[in-house]
């Protein structure tokens, strides 16, 4: 995983496999079946790495020859929350990694016109004090979205809070480093820049559309 300076809060899987599938999902050849299989298997390499910090505990266990020690993560509270729709692309992957993991859910759209999250749905659990939460949206553009998500998380009582994306804009993880500097975010790719649209250079074009093809 690498680090950069400029962005103390971001942190980028540089693992080799994580690289191959990205390209694979940038092309814009690559049809919605294989787009949606990409996001699921980055998804879950990438948990592997967002989990890498979980605390663990120890666990005594019986093998099938004697008693030993064994560890297991401490506490196990832990959410997910993909930002409707894109981030749903994201959950079953790293659900792999975590089956017992509850799914929230937050509905937040872009305005076409002043690229402002509009927010149309929230439930997480109750508890929400309790749990680590993971954040899930595969892109990070000017950042509006998940700074919105993330605020709506913490009015609920989180305070644990990991963002999950697969690409990310520099001006969205400035934004997001800015209003909530306690987040870490954990990307495939940090890219060029945003165009006077919105949309991440090079980027992948538009996350929902591709997964759910609705282009
Ligand atoms: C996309 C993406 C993020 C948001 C990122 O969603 O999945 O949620 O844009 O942009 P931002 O960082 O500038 O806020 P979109 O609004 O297109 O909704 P959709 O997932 O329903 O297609
Ligand atoms: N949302 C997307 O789906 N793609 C982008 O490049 C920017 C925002």
């Amino acid at each position: 995983m690498d680090t950069t300076p400029a962005y103390p809060t971001l942190r980028i899987v540089s693992h080799p496999l994580v690289q191959h599938k990205l390209t694979i999902l940038r092309d814009r050849t690559t049809p919605t079946k294989i787009f949606k299989e990409l996001v699921d298997e980055i998804a879950m390499l990438m948990a592997y790495e967002a989990t890498a910090d979980l605390a663990i505990e120890d666990a005594p266990v019986e093998t099938p020859l004697e008693r030993t020690m064994g560890h297991r993560v401490a506490g196990k509270k832990l959410t997910l929350v993909p930002i409707l729709r894109a981030g749903l692309g994201m959950v079953e992957g790293v659900a792999r990694l975590v089956p017992a993991a509850r799914v929230g859910h937050i509905g937040l759209y872009r305005d076409h016109d002043t690229l402002e999250p509009v927010d149309y749905y929230f439930k997480v659990p109750s508890d929400a004090t309790e749990r680590d939460f993971f954040l899930l949206d595969p892109m990070l553009a000017t950042g509006g979205s998940a700074a919105a998500a993330v605020a709506s998380l913490k009015r609920a009582g989180a305070t644990r809070i990991r963002f999950l994306c697969l690409v990310a804009a520099p001006q969205g993880v400035e934004r997001l480093a800015e209003a909530h500097p306690d987040v870490t975010v954990y990307c495939a790719s940090l890219d060029r820049e945003l165009n006077e649209v919105g949309y991440i250079l090079p980027g992948l074009g538009d996350a929902g559309d591709r997964l759910f093809g609705t282009r």
